[in-house]
């Protein structure tokens, strides 16, 4: 993470929507600043989008955890790719009648991975299978992107089939895990310990980290625990590199 060494970069990813990546990319948004890391978040693509409540949206969240200013100009700069139907990108821009390719959306991440930082955090869109284009989906973004994954998992009942599943594909398409975080699920069937147990048997070697369910209310990633000992060290390959 130390400078000169070339922009870092983490994606994170879900087994699927609503499973805690904005969150996650908050708390390692402020995690990394408050140790001095010159960090920048990233939410390339976002569906769902409501201009009158932009500070609530991933975008304004995301640059509220790095104390910046949420403006409609700096939300265009980490979301150039913004619909306003809650939907997979891809069906979200047809409703608008536009189309993203996937090398704008890759192009945009590079270009954005400039030496004036030490850290991009990308937040992914939906799980990892998500579309996102009508010809590609997130797995083919990270692919192209070729920077290390942080997926977020969840712990209701089916978590651990999901989770395997995903990880399974990125396996599949070589994508390197820099870790995998557990996060708590509203409802879950057993104590969390019980679940990363679980994933740890079928996932040996993967660092796994567990996050509680944090106390709602403003800036809650702040109440996320440590995560920076799941990035990448400084020798990871430069985005732009
Ligand atoms: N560990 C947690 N404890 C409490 N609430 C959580 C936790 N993780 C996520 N949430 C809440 O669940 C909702 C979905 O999380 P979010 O980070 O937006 O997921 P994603 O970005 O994957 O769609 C948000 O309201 C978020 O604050
Ligand atoms: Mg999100």
């Amino acid at each position: 993470m130390a400078s000169g060494v070339g922009q870092a970069g983490i994606f994170i990813t879900s087994s699927g929507t609503g499973t805690g990546k904005t969150l996650i990319a908050c708390a390692l948004c402020h995690q990394l600043g408050a140790r001095g890391v010159r960090v920048q978040g990233l939410k390339p693509v976002i569906s769902g989008f409501d201009p009158t409540d932009a500070g609530q949206s991933d975008s304004g969240l995301i640059l509220g955890s790095l104390g910046r200013e949420i403006s409609e100009d700096a939300i265009a700069r980490i979301s150039p790719f913004r619909f306003s139907a809650p939907l997979a990108p891809n069906m979200a821009a047809m409703r608008e009648g536009r189309r993203i390719a996937l090398d704008e959306i890759v192009d945009f991440c590079r270009r954005r991975a400039t030496d004036d930082f030490d850290m991009t955090v990308i937040e992914g869109v939906g799980g990892v299978m998500a579309p996102l284009t009508d010809e590609a989906t997130v797995i083919d973004w990270m692919a192209e992107l070729k920077v290390p994954a942080l997926i977020v998992l969840g712990s209701y009942l089916g978590a651990i089939s999901h989770g395997l599943t995903a990880l399974g594909a990125m396996a599949a398409r070589a994508i390197p895990i820099a870790g995998i975080i557990v996060n708590e699920s509203e409802e879950s069937p057993v104590e969390i310990e019980e679940t990363v147990e679980n994933f740890r048997r079928f996932l040996p070697g993967h660092r796994i980290i567990a996050v509680p369910r944090i106390a709602p209310g403003p800036n809650s990633w702040r109440r996320v625990p440590d995560l920076t000992g799941l990035l990448p060290s400084h020798s990871a390959e430069p985005i732009n590199g």
